[in-house]
């Protein structure tokens, strides 16, 4: 019988264990993410007739009972192997005192981790061993097998797989924050939307070796995912799987028929950046080859675009400058990028002025902080464009095109960054 404040070691499968800790009362995880109902830090302990493997650890303050239900199974003479899938402290907090305890243990981490490994703990001597794909232990009876699956969501991250129970330790990949000593996904109360906001959170700015983690570990047989947080997944663990590909494939992929896609977001407040805008805009939608869109910030909600432009390929900013800054919905939006990759997309700035003009700037060092590619001079005018600078407007707007398509003024041409000159 399972309840909510779970003490005990939890049995999960033949030999294999729950050892792990319950954190019903956090309510921010890692500054940003927002835990409504906690969290758990899952660590489990495998048993073979050869000896005992404990995989991960849990928060240094829940060090006490993660070591009492490791001795509800276990003495720790017969711990012969110490796995870290993450070593973000949620999971390495009793790492040194596990390591004490147990001088004879060999940890089994990814090149990267034992790396970053050694960085962590530099008082304490430990044995190790880096393990990549394809790589494995024995228990004598049960036999781990590791695979390297990087940046899910540290460079150090591994999967381990138990052969003999088909149970995937996934570490924070299929994980959730979600607190329920229940434990199991088919008794705990309803995490579908912690599940997504997980992933959105966490995940989304790697979908691509989210993928290439997916291609690895598809032929596995899995009975039961055991993630590092939230509720274990035994009943219907492919569906997580699944959802995680659906999450992370683009969607809407032909709708623009190899088009690219530039993204115009604006804000004005006397119309002029507006006109900026506009003229951008048709200048950009004379090149074939790419698809134009304006949006108003005024007029819009900062997630959908934050969508939209996951899967665009160009951005321009137009803000104006109010006392020295772009302007608030400029920067929300800017802000939310974060949850993204937006390596390697196109960006400009634009804006009109009054006096001082720092919006365009301060944008377009943002977006080069983004990691986009910000190769145009940002354009500024001075209050009301003329029809001249609205001319110009088209110009960036076209220039912004080619640079896309690689065509016209550009269809040769090196592209510098403006920061490569630094
Ligand atoms: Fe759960 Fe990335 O630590």
């Amino acid at each position: 019988m399972f309840t909510i404040d779970n003490q005990h070691a939890v049995k999960i499968a033949n030999e294999v264990y729950w050892i792990g800790a319950l954190d019903p009362d956090l309510r921010v995880f890692d500054i940003i993410l927002k835990t409504a109902n906690g969290t758990t830090y899952n660590a489990y302990l495998v048993k073979g007739e050869d000896g005992v493997a404990i995989i991960d650890t849990v928060k240094e303050q829940f060090s006490e009972e993660f070591f009492k239900k490791i001795e509800e199974i276990t003495t720790y003479d017969q711990i012969k192997y110490i796995v870290l899938n993450h070593l973000e402290p949620d999971h390495t907090g009793a790492l040194p005192e596990l390591l004490r305890r147990t001088p004879q243990a060999k940890v089994h981490i990814s090149p990267r981790g034992l790396s970053m490994l050694k960085g962590l703990i530099k008082n304490e001597e430990f044995k190790a061993h880096p393990v990549k794909t394809g790589d494995s232990i024995s228990l004598g009876n049960k036999k781990l097998y590791f695979f390297t699956t990087p940046f899910l969501h540290w460079p150090d991250t591994q999967c381990t797989y138990l052969e003999e129970e088909q149970i995937l330790f996934s570490g924070d990949i299929f994980g959730c924050h979600f607190c329920d000593g229940r434990l199991f996904n088919d008794v705990v109360g309803d995490f579908r939307f912690s599940f997504e906001y997980y992933y959105a959170h966490i995940m989304r700015p790697f979908k691509q070796h989210v993928l290439t983690a997916l291609q690895l570990i598809k032929n596995l047989q899995i009975q039961l995912i055991a993630p590092a947080h939230g509720p274990i997944l035994r009943d219907r663990p492919l569906d997580y799987i699944e959802r995680y590909k659906q999450m992370s494939t683009p969607r809407l992929k032909n709708e623009l028929n190899q088009e690219k896609s530039l993204l115009i977001f604006y804000l004005s407040s006397y119309g002029n950046t507006a006109k900026m805008a506009q003229a951008v805009y048709r200048g950009a939608s004379t090149v074939e080859g790419v698809r134009a869109s304006l949006f108003d910030l005024q007029g819009g909600e900062i997630s959908p675009f934050v969508d939209l432009i996951e899967e665009s390929d160009a951005l321009a900013f137009g803000s104006p400058t109010i006392n020295g800054d772009a302007v608030k919905p400029v920067w929300d939006l800017l802000a939310s990028l974060a949850l993204i990759n937006t390596t390697g997309k196109l960006g400009a700035a634009f804006g009109s002025y009054g006096w001082s003009g720092e919006a365009v700037r301060m944008v377009s060092d943002r977006l080069r902080g983004l990691k986009l590619r910000v190769p145009l001079e940002g354009l500024r005018v001075k209050l009301i464009p003329t029809d001249h600078e609205l001319q110009e407007c088209e110009a960036f707007g076209q220039q912004l095109g080619e640079l896309l398509t690689h065509t016209g003024a550009f269809s040769e041409r090196r592209e510098i960054d403006l920061s490569d000159l630094n």
